[in-house]
C-alpha cells in the first residue's frame, strides 16, 4: 500500500526539472576544475541499492521466524534491478561529459524529496488536483498521503546515506529543515511583529523572497551544489553551482506564483487562483498592493471575507503586478546564467542555460 501511494505522483508526467538540473550540473562540472586530495568517489554499483535488511529485521523476526521477510527483500531487490534493466548506475560518459552513479542517485533523491514535500503540501493546501490527477489525499485520504510522504522521505534519506559523502548528506539534510521553515513562513504572509502597512515595504518583499528561497530555491540550489561536490569540483565551482540553483529556484517559484493568475487549470494540471484562496499574498499581489492601497486590509485578513478573492484577482490583473513579477523572475534568471560563466563551455552548460531561459516562458 505504501509503495502504491508513494508512487502515485510519479505515475503522472511531472516536469522533472530538479533531476534534470542535477544531471546537467554533473555533466557541466565533470569538465570543470577538480579539488585536490579529496577521497575517491564511489563509481560502481554500490550505490544502486537500498539495504532493505536494515529496515524490517527486528519487527519481522519477532513476528515471523520463517524467513519470509528475507524472501520479500530478495523479490524487491530483483524487481528493482530488473526495473532498471541490469546495471543502471554505471558511469555515463557522452562527449567527454560524465554522469557518475552517485549523481544519478542524487537526482533520484532530489525528486523523491520534492515529491514527498508535495504529498504533505497537498494535504496542507486541501489541493483538488496535481499533475492532472486527483490530489493524493482525494484518492487515498489524509493519513495515507502523510505516511507516503514520510515513507518517501525515509527512502530518500537511506539513499542519501548510501552516497557515503558526509558533505552532501549534511547539505541535503539541511534542505529538509529549509522546506519546513519555508512552509511555516508561508502560513503567515508577513512577520508577526510587522506593524500594519499601508503599502508593502522592503521587509514584506524580503520576507516573501526568503520564504521563496526556503520553499523552492533551497532544494534546487543545494542539489546543484551537491552535484558539483560529487564531481569533486573546486570550491569556486561548487559555489557557482549553488548560486546558479538558488537564483533559478527563486525565478522558478516567482513564475509559479505568476502562473497561478495567468493560465488555465487544464494547462497547469492544478487549480488556478489557489494562492488567494489559501490566503497567500505572492509577488503579483505585493506589487498590485503598491498601486492599490485597498489591497492592504484584504492581505491582512488573508482574503477571508466574501468577495475578497475576486477583488484581489481583479486588482492584480488591473495592476502591473504580473509584468513586474516577470521582470523580477527575469532578474534572478540572469543572475543564474551569469553564474554559469565559471564553468567551461560544453553542451551541458548550454543546456543549463536553455533550461533557465525556458523557466521564464513556461506555461505549466
Ligand atoms: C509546493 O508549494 C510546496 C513546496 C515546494 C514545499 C512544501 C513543504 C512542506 C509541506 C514541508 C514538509 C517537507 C517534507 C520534505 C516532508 P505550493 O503549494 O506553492 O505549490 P503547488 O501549487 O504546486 O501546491
Ligand atoms: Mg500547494
Amino acid at each position: 500500500m505504501l509503495n502504491t501511494v508513494s508512487r502515485y505522483y510519479f505515475s503522472a508526467s511531472g516536469k522533472h526539472i530538479r533531476p534534470l538540473l542535477v544531471m546537467l550540473m554533473a555533466q557541466a562540472t565533470s569538465v570543470a576544475t577538480k579539488r585536490q586530495g579529496r577521497t575517491s568517489i564511489l563509481v560502481d554499483s554500490d550505490v544502486d541499492r537500498i539495504d532493505y535488511s536494515l529496515m524490517d529485521r527486528s519487527v519481522t523476526q519477532n513476528i515471523h521466524s520463517d524467513g519470509e521477510s528475507r524472501r520479500v527483500n530478495q523479490l524487491i531487490e530483483s524487481a528493482t534491478r530488473d526495473g532498471h534493466g541490469g546495471r543502471p548506475y554505471a558511469p555515463h560518459v557522452k562527449e567527454g561529459l560524465t554522469i557518475l552513479p552517485t549523481h544519478r542517485r542524487l537526482a533520484e533523491i532530489t525528486e523523491m524529496i520534492h515529491t514527498s514535500s508535495l504529498l504533505h503540501d497537498d494535504v496542507i493546501d486541501h489541493a483538488e488536483t496535481r499533475r492532472g490527477l486527483p490530489a493524493i489525499q482525494k484518492t487515498f485520504g489524509n493519513k495515507m498521503a502523510i505516511f507516503a510522504g514520510d515513507f518517501l522521505l525515509a527512502r530518500a534519506s537511506m539513499a542519501l546515506a548510501r552516497l557515503r559523502d558526509p558533505e552532501v548528506i549534511e547539505i541535503m539534510a539541511s534542505v529538509l529543515s529549509d522546506l519546513v521553515d519555508g512552509e511555516f513562513k508561508q502560513l503567515k504572509n508577513l512577520e508577526d511583529d510587522d506593524a500594519p502597512m499601508a503599502q508593502p515595504d522592503e521587509r514584506a518583499f524580503n520576507y516573501y523572497l526568503e520564504k521563496t528561497y526556503l520553499k523552492t530555491g533551497s532544494l534546487i540550489a543545494k542539489s546543484c551544489r551537491s552535484s558539483a561536490i560529487l564531481s569533486n569540483s573546486t570550491d569556486d565551482v561548487v559555489e557557482a553551482a549553488y548560486i546558479y540553483g538558488r537564483n533559478l529556484g527563486i525565478a522558478f517559484q516567482l513564475i509559479d506564483d505568476l502562473l497561478d493568475f495567468t493560465v488555465s487549470a487544464a494547462e497547469l494540471g492544478k487549480p488556478v487562483g489557489a494562492d488567494l484562496e489559501l490566503g497567500l499574498a505572492t509577488a503579483p499581489v505585493l506589487y498590485a498592493w503598491q498601486e492599490y492601497a485597498q489591497l492592504g486590509p484584504l492581505v491582512a485578513r488573508k482574503f477571508s471575507q466574501e468577495g475578497d478573492v475576486a477583488m484581489a484577482w481583479d486588482l492584480v490583473h488591473k495592476s502591473e503586478g504580473l509584468q513586474r513579477t516577470k521582470q523580477l523572475a527575469s532578474h534572478y534568471m540572469e543572475r543564474a546564467i551569469e553564474a554559469l560563466a565559471i564553468l567551461p563551455a560544453s553542451s551541458a552548460r548550454d543546456a543549463l542555460e536553455h533550461v533557465t531561459l525556458s523557466v521564464l516562458t513556461r506555461t505549466k
